[in-house]
């Protein structure tokens, strides 16, 4: 899966970033996971061969989620799995009421705060949410110049993203200098 992924340039997690996930699941246990923005199933077949939860998966793109329904089946994760087709956006909302106790943010950056304001909600008192790319590539820190103007609305995203929840008094949140950057976020019990 991370080959194909190389050779058809679908961004998937990194080797650390999976490291960190597979521990996190070996760690927490989660019963139940929620991961927005899926595309051909990668990251969620590396949570749930670490662990025994459920999972529910966004995902937006039509050709991404036919791979990651092949790629599940092959790896025998079919009936653990529930997928949500459309923009994350739309479906979020949908799953008012439940509660997942791992949450992994992997979908667009740039909507990356309507998507957390969706999101909170959903977790659980004990449970972790976790955001990738949230460094941007050392942008959002500036470690690394922005190369383009076209990426300054997402680096102010991931910024305001990052500053809103070390604010937020109800949780603790850790920015992981793991792959492009994780943020992971837990409530204060
Ligand atoms: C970085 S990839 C996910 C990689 C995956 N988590 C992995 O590591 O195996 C981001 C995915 O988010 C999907 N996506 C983008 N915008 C979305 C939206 N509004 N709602 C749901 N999915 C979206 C893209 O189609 C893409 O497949």
């Amino acid at each position: 899966m991370e080959a194909f992924a190389r050779e058809n340039n679908i961004p998937v997690i990194l080797r650390d970033t999976r490291a960190y996930l597979e521990n996190l699941c070996r760690n927490l246990r989660p019963k139940r996971i929620l991961e927005v923005g899926t595309a051909i199933g990668y990251s969620i077949s590396c949570m749930l061969r670490a662990c025994d939860a459920n999972a529910t998966c966004m995902e937006a793109s039509m050709p991404n989620i036919k791979l990651a329904r092949q790629n599940l089946e092959v790896l025998g994760l079919t009936p653990r799995v529930n997928i949500v087709v459309g923009d994350c956006l739309k479906t979020l909302p949908g799953l008012n009421g439940e509660k997942f106790d791992l949450i992994f943010l992997d979908g667009p950056k740039g909507k990356y705060l309507e998507i957390l304001d969706l999101l909170l909600p959903l977790l659980d008192n004990n449970g972790v949410l976790v955001a990738d790319n949230v460094l941007f590539r050392g942008m959002v820190e500036g470690e690394t110049p922005i190369p383009e103007p076209r990426f300054v609305p997402t680096v102010e995203v991931l910024r305001t993203f990052i500053d809103r929840l070390q604010r937020d008094p109800r949780f603790i949140t850790t920015v992981h200098h793991i792959g492009d950057g994780l943020c992971e976020v837990r409530y204060k019990n």
